[in-house]
Formats: C-alpha cells, sequence, structure tokens
C-alpha cells in the first residue's frame, strides 16, 4: 500500500480530490465508487470547486456508491443518497443517469443487492474507488466479523458503528440498525483505491491496518491484498507512525 502523509485534513481532501480529476482526464467515462461520512466531505467541496472553476467534467462519469441505510427512504436528510446530491452531485455536471446508490427503501433487499452488482459488472467494474474507514475497520458497512462477504448484501450494523454515527441523529435510537453496502470482493476488485484517514481516534486503527496482518476483524486490512491501494492520511491520524 502506498502512503501519503499530509499536515492536515485540508491537505488531505486536496490530494484525494486531485487524484479522481487525474482519473477523469485520464478515462472522462470514469467509473467512480464513492463514500459518505465525514472523511470525504472536504474532497467534494475541492471537487465541486474545481469543476466550476472549469478544471473537472463529470458529464460522462458513473459513480456507485458503497452503501445506503436499510431501511430509509431517499429523501431522508439522513439518508446517503441525500448527503450526496447535497454534498456534491448537485453542484457538478454528472448525468443523474448515471448515479447509483443503493435503494435503501427497496422492499426486496436481496433483489436489491444482486442488481446492484449486476450494474456494477455492466459498467464494467470501478475504476477508482475511495473509501473512508470506520474506528472498527470497516470500510463501506463490512463490518469486523469472522467471515466477510464478497458480494452487495444487506448487512447489520456493529454497535462501534451505531455509536459512531450517532452523531448525525437526534439520538442514537434513531440510527438505522441495517445497511446495505458493496461487498469485499467489489472494493478489492476495483482498479484503484485511495483510503482517506484523518483525525485522532483513527489513529489507533491506522496503526493495525498497516502491521502487515491481514483479518477478516478488521476489514480494512484485506486492502493489503490490493496492488493499488493509496493511503492518503493527515498528521493526527498517522501520529502513531510519525512519532
Ligand atoms: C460511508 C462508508 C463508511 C465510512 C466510515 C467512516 O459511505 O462507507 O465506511 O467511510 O464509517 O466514516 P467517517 O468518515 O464519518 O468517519
Amino acid at each position: 500500500m502506498n502512503k501519503i502523509i499530509c499536515k492536515n485534513y485540508d491537505e488531505m481532501s486536496n490530494i484525494a480530490a486531485d487524484m479522481v480529476i487525474s482519473q477523469v482526464r485520464q478515462k472522462p467515462d470514469s467509473v467512480l465508487g464513492l463514500a459518505t461520512g465525514s472523511t470525504p466531505i472536504g474532497m467534494y467541496k475541492k471537487l465541486i470547486q474545481m469543476y466550476k472553476a472549469g478544471q473537472a467534467d463529470f458529464s460522462q462519469v458513473k459513480t456507485f456508491n458503497l452503501d445506503e441505510y436499510y431501511k430509509i427512504d431517499k429523501d431522508n436528510p439522513q439518508s446517503y443518497n441525500y448527503y450526496m446530491h447535497e454534498n456534491f452531485f448537485k453542484h457538478v455536471n454528472i448525468n443523474p443517469q448515471n448515479i447509483h446508490i443503493p435503494n435503501g427503501s427497496a422492499e426486496n433487499a436481496e433483489e436489491e443487492c444482486s442488481n446492484y452488482d449486476k450494474m456494477i459488472e455492466q459498467s464494467g467494474g470501478i475504476d477508482l474507488q475511495v473509501l473512508g474507514i470506520g474506528v472498527n475497520g470497516h470500510i463501506g458497512f463490512n463490518e469486523p466479523a469472522t467471515e466477510l462477504n464478497s458480494k452487495t448484501h444487506l448487512t447489520r450494523l456493529s454497535i462501534d458503528t451505531i455509536r459512531a454515527n450517532a452523531r448525525f441523529f437526534d439520538s442514537i435510537d434513531q440510527v438505522p440498525t441495517q445497511a446495505i453496502t458493496v461487498g469485499m470482493a467489489t472494493i478489492l476488485k476495483a482498479k484503484k483505491i485511495i483510503l482517506l484517514i484523518s483525525g485522532k481516534n483513527k489513529a489507533e486503527i491506522m496503526g493495525k491496518i498497516l502491521n502487515g496482518k491481514i483479518t477478516t476483524n478488521i476489514p480494512a486490512s484485506l486492502l493489503q491484498l490490493h496492488p493499488d491501494t493509496t493511503i492518503i492520511v493527515d498528521e493526527e491520524a498517522a501520529y502513531k507512525l510519525v512519532s
């Protein structure tokens, strides 16, 4: 895994945005795998700035988001669908038909998951996957477990994730307990992966994914098996490595 240690959150966000833009310049119809959460907000802001400055064109880009709560309506402000439109899509020239986010209100979750995998395959697979990481080492909502799912699936959120995400809700009871997430195979099949890690609370997990051990109990450790993963980490998250 390549590692870029940045001074701060802004530098991490700018480097990530530059990598996304250079992917899209090289291949204008790139398939991007996208994440939500606090970490990539700065990257999306920078991408919007670059688009407004005429430095980026998303007209042919296709996107597949990693995950969505279940069950949740796409218009619910806590949904990842809402997040993506507010923080990125509505500000750039992406074709709405090229946006894909798991449907968190699908009646038949199993069918939704298998259709999502099919759509990713039919698009030719992910060219560049953007990832954040949970404090427990999850990527997407692939939570630590003795076995991991390879395909898109409905999953139960761990208590660590529910606690961490409660900050976005009025109370912890409102955090959905399930989500649809792409599986590990889809993530690992991406041609290129960037993993963004920011903040002191991610320093411990950051150390664990780089210690050489690969375990399903830390799903992000499987990224060590991927031939083209770059970790972009700010100094706060990397402090255990630098000091
Ligand atoms: C979100 C996702 C999650 C987050 C992770 C970190 O689409 O896939 O794996 O990346 O929970 O979230 P933040 O960035 O809020 O710390």
